[in-house]
């Protein structure tokens, strides 16, 4: 079977597939903010109800201490493969509001995308997977496979809770590939598969002084000053000349990359006028010496400033020496960091460039590896094919620079690799305000899951 019958299944429905996702998107499941909860909740109902309706067999809730995870499955025969689809149904906060075009959760298509937080991440894409069964228990009346699915409702929060629940759960959720569409592709005519994501180590850093503020005239001259103190050691963590991070021992354990990465990586295309608008028009790129632009967001680690406060910001002038100054610091990690190590190493290098009169204290926060497919693994191939299928081209293998830390859980716990199989374009504003999701790429990507699980279940099943 070519597929022409899912695709053609697609085609008619187009319009009902659109709908539906606008309804999903209405609810604002924004897993960071408390009093969003009962939304988080809800939503993760709808996502139940629809998965049934879709053709999943069963779907429920998984309690977790903190949001619930939606759980469904279609066991179509014991002797076929099994994959397990990850998502989430999670989103990010709005803010700032103000500069949205039209309101986060009132999705609109304008210029042939839909707005709203979470149309492409990830609600948009988990939605791809339910029309993708949708097609073929419609037009065939069963799956080529055994498909389990699994939806967090915390990983825009840090997925604090989710490995327990894979621990708890790994039976059910035992499979022979992880299948995960939360990434994106370099471009509508540039179809690409991911291969790899970072991980992540979080450091916060409190630099105290004296125990009140000060007056700045009085005291200012004689006084470590904890703005001054956090600065200099903010500013100490990259070389101006290299890029290069400082903190001993932090490319200690960064996996060299081999020929045939850089290879790969090399035949991305790259516009350096295209990448700076991208980058919300700023006037150059930065980053470590030696390695191209790519490289730097894709399979280098960072060190990078989230947030940093402290002393008056108010109107007008107040002359003060601050009691304290605070900064968020987060990590991007590649294969074979570990967040813990990175972590400690970064907190160790704030504490040794502390100033005298000042007491530093750092906190180190939830994490995540990072995660490797190796680009001949047969599920990456079936995926390629699935992509040439509906795309008309071969994709290329990219490595993203972004972070699942859930789907390094599935591979260590459960040892099960994973296909990135995303249909996101660079400049979808993921986490910005009005994020959208190109429609002519969710229907495409509607199509490529469809494809996937007709390519997925023999190469498995000659694999196993
Ligand atoms: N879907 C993204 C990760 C992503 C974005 C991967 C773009 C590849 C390309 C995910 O929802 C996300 O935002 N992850 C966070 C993780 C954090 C909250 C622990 C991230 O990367 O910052
Ligand atoms: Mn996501
Ligand atoms: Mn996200």
């Amino acid at each position: 079977m070519t597929g022409e019958d899912l695709d053609k299944y697609c085609a008619a429905h187009e319009q009902r597939f659109t709908d539906e996702l606008i309804d999903f998107l209405r609810i604002p499941s924004i897993s960071a903010d408390p009093e969003h909860a009962a939304d988080v909740r809800r939503n993760a109902e709808y996502l139940r109800d629809a998965l049934l309706q879709a053709g999943f067999q069963r779907a429920e809730l998984v309690e977790t201490s903190g949001h619930p995870s939606v759980y469904a499955e279609r066991m179509v025969d014991r002797s076929k493969p099994t994959a397990l689809v990850y998502g989430h149904h999670d989103v990010q906060p709005v803010d700032p509001l103000d500069e949205w075009v039209s309101p986060p959760f009132e999705p609109a298509v304008r210029d042939g995308n839909l707005h709203a937080r979470g149309a492409v991440d990830d609600k948009g894409q988990v939605w791809m997977h339910l029309k993708a069964v949708q097609a073929h228990v419609e037009t065939r009346g069963e799956l080529p496979l055994n498909l389990k699915l699994i939806v967090e409702g915390e990983e825009e929060s840090g997925s604090v809770h989710f490995e327990e629940l894979v621990v708890a759960e790994r039976e059910r959720l035992q499979a022979d590939v992880l299948v995960v569409s939360d990434t994106g592709v370099l471009a509508p005519d540039l179809p690409s598969l991911c291969t790899g994501l970072r991980g992540l180590a979080a450091v916060e850093v409190t630099v105290h002084g004296p125990s009140l503020d000060l007056h700045s005239g009085v005291f200012g001259g004689a006084v470590m000053n904890p703005i001054a103190a956090l600065a200099r050691i903010i500013a100490g963590l990259h070389d101006p000349v290299t890029g290069r991070v400082t903190v001993p021992g932090f490319y200690d354990d960064v996996r060299p990359l081999n020929q045939e990465d850089r290879e790969l990586l090399a035949r991305v295309p790259y516009d350096e006028s295209e990448f700076l608008a991208e980058a919300g028009g700023i006037s150059a790129t930065a980053g470590e010496e030696g390695f191209t632009v790519l490289e730097r967001r894709s399979v280098r680690p960072t060190l990078e400033l989230n947030g940093v406060w402290g002393g008056y910001s108010g109107p007008g002038t107040k002359t003060i020496i601050p009691a304290s100054a605070s900064a968020k610091i987060t990590c991007r990690l590649v294969p074979d960091q570990l967040p813990d190590d990175i972590a400690r190493t970064v907190a160790a290098a704030i504490h040794d460039a502390a100033p005298r009169g000042v007491r530093v204290e750092t906190q180190i926060q939830h994490g995540g590896r990072p995660v490797l497919t190796p680009v001949q693994h047969p599920a990456v191939q079936a995926a390629a094919r699935a992509m040439a299928q509906v795309f008309g081209k071969e994709p290329l293998f990219t490595r993203e620079g972004g972070s699942i830390p859930p789907v390094e859980s599935f591979s260590r716990v459960m040892g099960m690799p994973a296909v990135l199989v995303g249909v996101g374009l660079p400049d979808d504003r993921i986490h910005a305000p009005n994020e959208k999701f190109n429609l002519a790429m969710y229907q495409r990507g509607i199509r490529v899951l469809a494809h996937l699980w007709d390519e997925l279940a023999p190469a498995l099943s000659a694999a196993s």
